[in-house]
């Protein structure tokens, strides 16, 4: 699989798709760190299947490496999570010529880019996904942050990696529902940028299938992201179309206290109604929600919930952050593979 590079100027950056990459990641962190020391970050699920494997890994080259796992979850991304991390890496004397690894899920990468963006000011770091939305979306772009207790990602920076190393291998160890999980934004990307893409995923007759062509699957959408990136890296334009499916789906996560749904299961339920809102008013094409239904029925995942205090979820999408002055900017779709923005206002949902 052909390698892409996020072009960013003097920040550009490869992203290495390869089964069994695991195994050799040596080869691809010795062409772009000539240190000493290398600490990776993980969580305990990740670092019991592939903590020692990678920092043997590393110490057969020559490294000096340390290891810390963080429990698993949404939870540790917190602020307060930062001072634990901090320490270890002031006891393993880190300077700002060593290396960080992020080896798990979004919470991992997010949790520890934004480590690397501001501990020493600043210390290079390498991603390394192990969960699908982490290798589709998160490692990639640069978003970086942890979680306040009144916020998930509010505080935060733009820090890219020198590296996002993907061995779509691991994948057999994520859990089903986080496999689904992923899979929503991995049709995200089919229904704002690439109708072929789209009915490639439709094509696909079991998750046998998928995994035969999860390289490519993976390929594509970090292809889809990095163009994004590239032509609008600090969010004001172009890459809020990433968003879709987005303002209702947080809402629906937050009212649901981040327990019933999974982001990915929210942002499906999220994709799908709103494009039945926007056909309703003549703003998508007809027919487009039916075939976001379907879709996300063959991956198993929602389209629809009942809620009945629909006025909780208007209060929370009034509340977004990207809802300024009560101008709310919301992501739709003309037809599959075809996004775009529409400026609106919270009366858009009721
Ligand atoms: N920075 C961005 O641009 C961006 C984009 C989207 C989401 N995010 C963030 O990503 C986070 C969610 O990421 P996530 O869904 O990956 O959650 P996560 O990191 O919690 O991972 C999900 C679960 O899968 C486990 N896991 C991961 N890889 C595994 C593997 N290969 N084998 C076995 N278990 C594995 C983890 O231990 C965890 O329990 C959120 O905090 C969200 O805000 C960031």
């Amino acid at each position: 699989m052909e390698d892409l590079v996020v072009e960013l100027g003097e920040r550009s950056y490869p992203i290495i798709i390869k089964k069994g990459l695991i195994d050799e990641v040596n080869l691809e962190i010795q062409k772009v760190f000539k240190g000493k020391k290398i600490f990776i970050l993980t969580d305990k699920n990740v670092g019991s299947h592939y903590g020692d494997r990678i920092k043997s890994c590393l110490i057969n080259s020559g490294y000096e490496v340390k290891l810390m796992e963080l429990e698993p979850g949404e939870e540790t991304k917190a602020f307060s999570t930062l001072p634990l991390i901090y320490n270890e890496l002031l006891d393993f004397k880190i300077t700002r010529s060593d290396l960080i690894i992020t080896l798990g899920g979004g919470v991992i990468g997010d949790l520890g880019g934004f480590v690397a963006s501001t501990f020493l000011r600043g210390v290079d770091f390498v991603q390394m996904p192990t969960s699908l939305l982490a290798q589709v979306d998160s490692s990639v772009g640069g978003k970086v942050a942890v979680d306040l207790e009144r916020g998930k990602n509010l505080v935060g920076s733009f820090y890219h990696p020198k590296l996002v190393l993907i061995d779509p291998n691991v994948l057999e160890t994520l859990s089903e529902r986080f496999f689904r999980d992923g899979m929503a934004e991995v049709i995200k990307y089919g229904c704002i940028k690439d109708k072929e893409f789209f009915y490639f995923l439709k094509n696909m007759k079991n998750k046998e299938e998928v995994m035969h062509n999860i390289e490519k699957i993976i390929h594509r959408c970090c292809f889809i992201k990095k163009c994004v990136v590239e032509n609008d890296e600090k969010d004001t334009g172009e890459r809020m179309l990433l968003n879709f499916g987005h303002t209702l789906g947080h809402a629906i996560e937050t009212y649901y206290n981040f327990k019933k749904f999974t982001h990915g299961e929210a942002v499906a339920i999220g994709m799908y109604e709103i494009s039945k809102i926007a056909e309703n008013k003549g703003l998508t094409d007809q027919g487009v929600s039916e075939q976001i239904k379907d879709i996300l029925m063959q991956y198993n995942l929602p389209y629809e919930v009942e809620i009945e205090e629909s006025s909780e979820i208007l209060d929370t999408i009034a509340l977004d952050k990207k809802n300024i002055d009560n101008v709310l900017k919301v992501v739709l779709l003309k037809g599959i593979g075809e996004s775009y923005l529409e400026k609106t206002n919270v009366e858009f949902f009721s």
